[in-house]
């Protein structure tokens, strides 16, 4: 990723979107710190009036009176900053809510492939702790650093009225201080990019050996984790000392030069003109306390402008994932799909990498209510044939036509309503069985799931979890067995009602109870429809219109089970290894 330097403007015309609506607020805010940098700059000049005027002059009522106007800009400065973070800060969550729901509903429309490059793990960590660091921007930083430029400016004005004789020789102490701690902390930067780096390393280390406790556990490999681990952790911590050792040390000595150095210069400077009449204590008084005052504004400035550059970089990063483009921009079509006749791959050729033809010169025919079977060994194509028709993936060269339209002119969507789709991994999200069948889909009535899980016989499965229907699925559908999964999977497909069944048989074994099962539930599921079938199990082949044998990425047999029995020695030889399979069983 490129980190080019982008004008403030360009961020601003790229976050005005988001902040349009609220802009008022916005105002309303800023003009609110506008009103509290000034009150904050008023309590030392009340004060002075006191000492120079009120006390001297043994005025009683005057300085009850000033008083009282002390106590209510102390007051009313205090309430408005409360109110402004208080604004600022719900106004920041409600943006940074936006910005994520429009982040997400992006990702959501972006193309598989898309998905099939990105660490997912990596990608979620990313948009989540780049939302927070831009949130920051719309709160406490963005109060901060104007609150903090305003009164900046404002107390320096004032000083000059009051005394530019003395303010010019505390100017350059403060530039020196501030210019100081500018470098400081661009050189502290680096080790706070080191510290979030090694950071990173380990949570993916503890997220991956989290993630594959069992595999640990089996092997005895538990410690060795944990060494890992350690190694990280130990390596992150040593910089963070160091950093640390250094942030602290400077720290004490800005605040040296603030305590020590610059009341010096304020005292030495002020000290014969107070002998000599020119200036009066409760000016020394003021000075002293804007200089406590402004000096650290101006310190937190340095270290606010540079979070607002790493603010801005992570907002420049979520956008760029905005812009990605979606799937409907890439290739989906318009057309409203019509299937009455038959589906048909001609001289289908695809890879997922340039020039690695995963499919070549792929032709079947799928006509309509009838059972195609993909067969073949492992890696030859069978699920990418199956992508493909669901239209995850453009073909390179040749054409998928539904009717005679291509696929690439029709609305993927309204095509995809037409499948129901079985995948090889069965994917369970984290819910009941109920949200599970009907995937949220709240149209799709209790009665439907409930009729569409008996008939694939999960009825007693479902009888004996005690809530029922309701129960609730663990991640990932860690809590079931993988017959079940599959189980779960036809019924959702039976649910939608899809006229279209694409079914990617697991691979894993299953015991022939189970087994027997799923095959019954299949004829169920498959009844009347149109069904293409990859089939690792010869049951569910033997009854298939037509089987394709797959081999590197061609269809290098086809026919009825019989006849491939007959003409094809590779079908042949992989009926006989099922046999043995069975036999065994
Ligand atoms: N998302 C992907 N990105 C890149 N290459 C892929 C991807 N998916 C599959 N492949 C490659 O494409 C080839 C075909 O894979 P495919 O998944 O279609 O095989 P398959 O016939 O379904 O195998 P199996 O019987 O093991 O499920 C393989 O060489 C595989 O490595
Ligand atoms: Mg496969």
């Amino acid at each position: 990723m490129s980190e080019k330097k982008e004008s403030f403007t360009y961020y601003l015309k790229l976050l005005y979107p988001f902040i349009k609506k609220d802009i008022g607020l916005l105002l309303f805010g800023l003009f609110a710190m506008l009103i509290t940098s000034g009150l904050r700059l008023l309590h030392p000049l009340i004060l002075a009036q006191i000492i120079d005027h009120s006390i001297p002059d043994r005025n009683m009522a005057q300085m009850f009176q000033y008083g009282g106007y002390f106590v209510i800009v102390v007051l009313l400065s205090g309430l408005l900053s409360y109110l402004q973070i208080l604004l600022l800060s719900r106004l920041g969550i409600k943006i940074i809510t936006k910005f994520k729901g429009n982040v997400f509903s992006h990702l959501l429309k972006l193309p598989v492939s898309w998905f099939n490059k990105q660490p997912v793990g990596e990608l979620i960590a990313r948009v989540e702790s780049d939302s927070e660091r831009v949130k920051v921007l719309f709160s406490d930083l963005s109060i901060t650093i104007i609150g903090n430029v305003l009164f900046f400016i404002g107390g320096f004005i004032v000083l000059f009225i009051l005394q530019w004789q003395i303010t010019i020789y505390i100017l350059p102490a403060i530039i020196i201080c501030a210019v100081g701690y500018w470098f400081l902390f661009k050189y502290l930067n680096g080790f706070f990019r080191l510290i979030r780096e090694r950071y990173a390393v380990i949570s993916a280390k503890i997220t991956d050996y989290v993630q594959g406790i069992q595999m640990l556990q089996a092997l005895n490999q538990e410690k060795k984790a944990l060494k890992d681990v350690e190694q990280a952790s130990l390596s992150k911590k040593k910089v963070e000392v160091h950093t640390q050792m250094i942030e602290y040390g400077s720290q004490s000595v800005f605040s040296f030069m603030v305590n020590v150095v610059f009341i010096i210069i304020v005292i030495l400077v002020s000290a014969p003109k107070i002998i000599a009449g020119t200036l009066t204590v409760g000016i020394l008084i003021v000075f002293i306390q804007y200089i406590y005052q402004l000096v650290w504004p101006l310190m937190q400035i340095s270290e606010n402008v540079m979070q607002i550059q790493r603010s801005f970089a992570s907002l420049k990063r979520i956008l760029e994932l905005t812009k990605l483009p979606t799937e409907d921009e890439l290739y989906t079509g318009t057309l409203h799909p019509v299937f009455e006749q038959e589906i048909r791959f001609e001289n289908v050729w695809f890879g997922y990498k340039e020039d690695e033809w995963v499919l070549k010169d792929v032709s079947l025919t799928i006509p309509k209510g009838k059972k195609i079977a993909l067969v073949g060994p492992s890696g030859s194509g069978k699920t990418t044939t199956v992508s493909l028709l669901c239209g995850f993936y453009p073909v390179q060269k040749g054409r998928i036509l539904i009717d005679g339209i291509p696929l690439s002119e029709i609305n993927f969507r309204e095509w995809r309503r037409k499948i129901g789709l079985i995948l090889q991994d069965v994917y369970l999200f984290p819910g009941s069985i109920l949200e599970n069948v009907r995937v949220y889909n709240d149209q799709i009535e209790e009665a439907k799931v409930q009729e569409a899980i008996s008939i694939v016989q999960l009825n007693e499965f479902i009888k004996k979890l005690p809530e029922g229907i309701n129960s609730e699925l663990a991640e990932r559908g860690q809590n079931i067995s993988q017959g079940e999964k599959q189980l779960i999977s036809f019924a959702r497909a039976l649910a939608f009602e899809s006229e279209i069944i694409i079914m990617d048989e697991a691979t894993a074994s299953i015991d022939p109870q189970t087994e027997a099962k799923i095959q019954h539930s299949m004829q169920n599921l498959l009844a009347g429809k149109t069904a293409l079938v990859v089939a690792h199990r010869l049951t569910s082949v033997l009854d298939a219109d037509e089987i394709l044998y797959f081999n590197e990425g061609r269809i290098t047999a086809r026919g009825k089970h019989s006849e491939l029995l007959n003409n094809s020695p590779e079908y042949r030889k992989l009926v006989e290894l099922q046999m043995l399979q069975v036999q065994d069983e």
